[in-house]
């Protein structure tokens, strides 16, 4: 094999790679993945809501931090029952929960100022993510699970 032939493959095996790395950019990927136009549209602006209102905590990934954070990605616990994920959103959470066979006590702030919608938004793209396939969530199934032992 000629040196230039040489160097064609070993470039042409570099970039094989790296766009196999980019591709799997943990999120991107995902979102890309979701098939529905609406379950799509929710999670798109889910994420940036989630960027602004728990990945401060939970990181953007998800992994949570340590054992402080729970993690969201992924979580036992969150997959359990989806209609307590509307009540801790809005009204925080506090006290002993165990998630992943790890035990966590600390306080998760509510958040009143979210809107049905919002939290709709949140909870798609967090349920249609990191693994997850649960569809749309929305607005109106929040609403029920909120006043659902309020
Ligand atoms: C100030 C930090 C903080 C923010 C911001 C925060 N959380 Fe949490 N979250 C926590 C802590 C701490 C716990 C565990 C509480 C406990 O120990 O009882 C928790 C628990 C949870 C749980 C249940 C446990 C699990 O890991 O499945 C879910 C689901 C959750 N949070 C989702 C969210 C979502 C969605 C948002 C954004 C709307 C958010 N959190 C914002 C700190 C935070």
């Amino acid at each position: 094999m000629s040196k230039n032939l040489a160097y064609y493959f070993y470039i042409v095996v570099l970039s094989g790679l790296f766009s196999c790395q980019s591709g799997t950019k943990k999120d991107e990927n995902t979102l890309a993945s979701i098939k529905d136009s609406k379950v799509l549209q929710y999670a798109i602006e889910g994420k940036v809501l989630y960027e602004s209102y728990c990945a401060n905590c939970h990181q953007k990934d998800g992994t949570g931090l340590g054992k402080l954070i729970p993690p969201l990605n992924p979580s036992d616990y969150m997959k359990e029952d989806i209609g307590r994920t509307a009540h801790i959103i809005k009204y925080g959470q506090k006290g002993e929960i165990m998630v992943n066979g790890v035990v966590y006590d600390q306080v998760m702030p509510s958040n009143p100022r979210l809107t049905n919608m919002e939290i709709a938004q949140i909870m798609t793209y967090i349920y249609n993510i990191w693994g997850n396939k649960e569809g749309l969530i929305d607005a109106n199934t929040v609403g029920g699970y909120l006043e659902k032992n309020d």
